[in-house]
C-alpha cells in the first residue's frame, strides 16, 4: 500500500498514470472515429453501429463510467503536475524564446480544458440530444434503428455547430500532437534518435485524426452527404 501511495505522490508516478489514461483516451478516439466514418458508407452502417452500442445496455454504462473516470483522473493529475511545475519554478523564464517548447506543449492545460467543454457540448448534442429539438422528430430508419445518420447531417448543416466542432477538433489535435510524444518520454523512452522520430509520428497521427473527424462536417456542409429523411 505504501509503495502504491508513494508512486501516486511522486511526479513520475503521476506522469505514468497520465500516460496510461491518455492512451486509453486515444484508443477511444480512434475507435470512435472508425465508428463515425461509417457515415460515408451509408445510413444502415452508422445507424446499425449505434444500435449495437445501445444494445450493450448496462455494459455501455459501465464503459461510459470507465471513460468518465479516465478523463477525470487524466485532467486532475495533469493540472496537479502543472501546479507542481510552477511551484518548482515560481519565477517565469527570463528568456521567452522557448528554444524547445512548442506552442502545443505550452498550452496543454488550455487546450485540454477547451476540449473538455467541447465534449460536454458534444454529449448534450448527440448523446442526450438536448440542443436541437428536430432530433426528436426523426423517424426510425427502415431497419427500425434510430436515424443517427440524418441526426449528424441535420446537426452539421449548421455552420456555427460545425465551426465549433472544427475548433474543438483542432485543439484536440494540438493537445494530442504534444501529449502522445510526452507519452513516450513518461515511459522512459528517451533516445537521441528515436525521440524526434516518435514526436513526428505523434504529430502526424494527431493531424490524421483531425482530418478524419473534420471530413464529416466538411462533407455535410459541401452537400456530399444528405439526410435520409426529410423533416
Ligand atoms: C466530427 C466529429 C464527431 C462526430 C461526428 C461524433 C459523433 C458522435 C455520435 C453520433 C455520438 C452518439 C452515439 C450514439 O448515441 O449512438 C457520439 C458520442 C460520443 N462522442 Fe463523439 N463524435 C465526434 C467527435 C468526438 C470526439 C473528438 C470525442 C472525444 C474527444 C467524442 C467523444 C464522444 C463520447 C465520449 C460520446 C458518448 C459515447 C456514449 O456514451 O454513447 N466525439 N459521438
Amino acid at each position: 500500500m505504501n509503495i502504491l501511495s508513494a508512486f501516486y505522490r511522486s511526479s513520475v508516478g503521476k506522469k505514468i498514470i497520465v500516460a496510461i489514461t491518455g492512451i486509453i483516451l486515444i484508443l477511444f478516439v480512434i475507435g470512435h472515429l472508425l465508428g463515425n466514418l461509417q457515415i460515408f458508407i451509408g445510413p444502415d452502417w452508422v445507424n446499425g453501429y449505434s444500435q449495437h452500442l445501445h444494445d450493450l445496455g448496462p455494459l455501455l454504462w459501465l464503459i461510459r463510467l470507465f471513460l468518465l473516470a479516465t478523463v477525470i483522473i487524466h485532467i486532475y493529475l495533469t493540472i496537479q503536475l502543472a501546479i507542481e511545475n510552477r511551484r518548482a519554478r515560481p519565477e517565469p523564464y527570463m528568456d521567452k524564446r522557448y528554444v524547445k517548447a512548442t506552442f502545443a506543449s505550452r498550452h496543454m492545460v488550455m487546450s485540454g480544458l477547451i476540449v473538455l467543454a467541447f465534449i460536454a457540448y458534444h454529449l448534450a448534442h448527440f448523446t442526450f440530444r438536448k440542443t436541437d429539438p428536430r432530433f426528436a422528430l426523426l423517424k426510425p430508419d427502415p431497419l427500425g434503428h434510430y436515424d443517427v445518420y440524418s441526426m449528424m447531417v441535420y446537426g452539421f448543416q449548421n455552420y456555427f455547430v460545425s465551426g465549433f466542432y472544427v475548433l474543438g477538433l483542432f485543439l484536440l489535435a494540438l493537445h494530442l500532437s504534444h501529449g502522445s510524444s510526452s507519452f513516450f518520454q513518461s515511459l522512459g523512452l528517451n533516445d537521441k534518435k528515436m525521440t524526434p522520430r516518435l514526436a513526428v509520428g505523434a504529430r502526424v497521427f494527431a493531424w490524421l485524426l483531425f482530418v478524419g473527424y473534420t471530413s464529416i462536417p466538411v462533407a455535410i456542409l459541401l452537400g456530399l452527404i444528405k439526410p435520409s429523411q426529410q423533416l
